[in-house]
């Protein structure tokens, strides 16, 4: 359907969401922590939407993932499976994710960028709304479903991604 939400990856969470509200408008929704790393994600919205960015903890500033959005948990099943049976390599799924409640597939593209299939992402009450710290250790909070395979470091590291080489020249104006 279209572009669901984007996560970048950045050594400082904290100052990055400061230069996000600042500058562009956004408001925190809520936070993933864990108990031994601290602060770990901060969900970032400009709408009703729960996040249409995200930030995450990584090692350096780059991309962590891209999510797409279906029609719906049928076409997002329908879409899961179709990656599957093509042979593309899932990294974590198939889920729902407490914090947004959006359900995820996440696959490698062929320069291991981290693509990700959603649907049913929340829509909040923005006046209403309160951002919680959810506990990132706690298997319900990653995955409501209990379906995808747990969290660990080795899928975690799968979203780093490279340090940009700085390769792409802008064309002349
Ligand atoms: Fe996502």
């Amino acid at each position: 359907m279209r572009l669901s939400h984007v996560v970048l990856n950045a050594p400082d969470i904290d100052a990055t969401r400061v230069w996000y509200e600042t500058h562009l408008g956004f408001a925190l929704s809520d936070t993933l922590a864990h108990p031994r790393m601290g602060q770990v994600m901060h969900f970032m919205r400009c709408n009703p939407q729960h996040h249409s960015m995200a930030i995450a903890r990584g090692p350096h500033a780059s991309l962590h993932h891209i999510s797409f959005e279906l029609r719906g948990l049928d076409e997002y099943m329908y879409g899961t499976g179709r990656l599957l049976r093509a042979g593309v390599r899932m990294i974590w799924g198939p889920g729902r994710h407490l914090a947004g409640d959006n359900t995820f597939s996440y696959f490698m593209d062929p320069h291991g960028n981290t693509v990700e299939y959603t649907t049913e992402l929340e829509e909040l009450d923005e006046d209403a709304w309160h951002p919680h710290v959810y506990d990132f250790s706690q298997p319900e909070v990653t995955d409501q479903w209990g379906t995808a395979n747990p969290m660990n470091e080795l899928v975690a590291k799968e979203s780093f991604n490279d340090v940009d080489r700085g390769v792409f020249v802008a064309p002349p104006v």
